[in-house]
């Protein structure tokens, strides 16, 4: 059954909140475990859909992965290594599923993973990794919407430099695929976000050797077998981003433990410009203290260490209330934007052109029902709810447990009023369940 929150607006919010792990460094990880038999074992994994949905993928590749024996472990087991193509029915709903086709083809010799569709973001290809794989010596085609990979890696040279920079999950899949096999691989342009430090981090842990994470030039000299290991997810600065907005558009009193403010550069120099007092209190612990209202400030999203597009929508929200106008331009997703005309609804004032919005910050915004197009928005839109006036209802909710854990438990625990609430969905015309 669907989900929606009701959201009561219009009150500071005060109080502390554990930031959760990183969804977008988990997924690639847990498909990383396909490059060892035996158990491996994350720690710090947060509780989504997206990472249920990626054991559910892995358990179809031959692994028995238990999820969550202790809070935030999962322990993927790798006992069958003959499959080697996941269900269409679970890649097609998740794009992060294509991060299994690496660790396949390292392991097995053998990938076979469809090609993702579009999504809401816009269109997504798979170019990159493709390209990346062929050039270190494994053969791809496409067969019937799939991706086949043949071959192991013999290493080579990558450039991974698209028209919107490099690519996260190219990144990742390149890597994962040089790691077990033999020769050198040199990846320019390699993608520079934590995430992909945190992954590199685990192959080493694993037995690979790999240098240069972090940087624009990845090396990874393959080696021969790799060993499970037990490893640490990082903090989620999307999320720990977020829950500072929250503090920021609310007017309150924010700490965020268990974050890294070292990963943040880009949205706290953003805070800086705005007007919003922000301290780190330890190496872990952020906090937002905004009893002014913020100023608007100009955005464009760019690969790290620019401004992340995963927390455009959240920080446009923000833009909605703050004194000013603000010029959001995205540069990684041109159409990421679909969360405008639910954002208009609440009152917000938005000019929009090809990948540019004109944010005008008005004084108040009024509660209205209004529907999650994406994750990201969907985080955006509950932001609004908790300073519009009277009641927000976001529904679509499922679009946000993808990627925030107990986002309603968390924001409840600041003294937000976010009720989650079942609704049954409204009955069409010519639909033949009974009345
Ligand atoms: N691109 C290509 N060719 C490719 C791959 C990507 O042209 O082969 C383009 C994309 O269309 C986009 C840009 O390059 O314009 C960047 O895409 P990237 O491949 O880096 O995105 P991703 O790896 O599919 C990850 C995150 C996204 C996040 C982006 C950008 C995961 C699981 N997903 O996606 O997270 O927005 O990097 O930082 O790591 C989210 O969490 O809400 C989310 C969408």
């Amino acid at each position: 059954m669907p989900s929606k929150y009701v959201i009561q607006g219009g009150q500071t919010r005060r109080g502390c909140v554990r930031a959760s792990g990183s969804k977008n460094a988990a997924l690639p990880m847990m498909a990383a475990a396909l490059l060892a038999k035996g158990v491996t074992v994350l720690r710090n994994v947060p509780d989504l859909s997206d990472v249920r949905l990626m054991a559910q993928i892995l358990e179809t590749l031959g692994c028995r992965v238990t999820l969550f024996p202790q809070p935030g472990v999962v322990a993927i087991d790798v006992h069958d290594e003959g499959p080697v193509a996941p269900p269409y029915e679970l890649v097609s709903e998740m794009r992060a599923s294509f991060c299994v086709l690496g660790p396949l083809l390292a392991r097995r010799g053998e990938a076979r993973v469809s090609q993702p569709g579009g999504c809401t973001l816009g269109e997504r290809p798979v170019d990159l990794h493709v390209k990346g794989i062929a050039a270190i010596g494994s053969e791809v085609r496409f067969e019937r919407g799939d991706v086949i990979a043949n071959g192991r890696p013999t290493g080579g040279r990558v450039y991974l430099g698209g028209p919107m920079g490099p690519s996260v999950t190219g990144t990742a899949n390149v890597m994962c695929a040089a790691a077990l096999g033999s020769g050198i691989t040199v990846i320019d342009q390699a993608a520079c976000e934590p995430e992909i430090v945190n992954l590199a981090d685990m192959l080493n842990l694993m037995g690979a050797r790999v240098s240069g994470a972090g940087t624009s030039r990845l090396v990874v000299e393959g080696v021969a077998e790799m060993r499970p290991c037990t490893v640490d997810v990082i903090p989620d600065r999307i999320e720990a981003g977020t829950l500072l907005i929250a503090a920021a558009i609310t007017r309150g009193d924010i700490t965020v433990e268990h974050c890294d403010p070292d990963v943040m550069p880009a949205l706290l120099d953003k805070f800086c410009e705005m007007g919003v007092p922000w301290e780190k209190l330890d190496a872990t612990t952020m906090r937002v203290n905004c009893p002014g209202r913020a100023r608007a400030a100009d955005i464009t999203t760019l690969p790290y260490p620019g401004f992340p597009t995963d927390l455009q929508s959240p920080l446009m929200a923000l833009m909605c209330v703050s004194e000013g106008h603000a010029i959001v331009e995205e540069k990684i997703y041109p159409e990421r934007f679909m969360h405008v005309p639910e954002y208009r609804r609440l009152g917000a004032e938005i000019r929009k052109q090809f990948n540019t919005c004109i944010v005008t910050g008005v004084e108040r915004l009024q509660g209205a029902p209004v529907a999650a197009t994406d994750l990201r928005a969907g985080a955006g839109l509950i932001l609004l709810g908790l300073v519009a006036e009277g009641t927000t209802e976001v529904l679509k909710i499922s679009h946000v447990d993808r990627g925030y854990e107990n986002f309603h438990g968390k924001l409840g625990s600041l003294g937000a009023i976010v009720r989650r609430v079942d609704y049954a969905p409204m009955r069409r015309a010519g639909d033949r369940r009974a009345a």
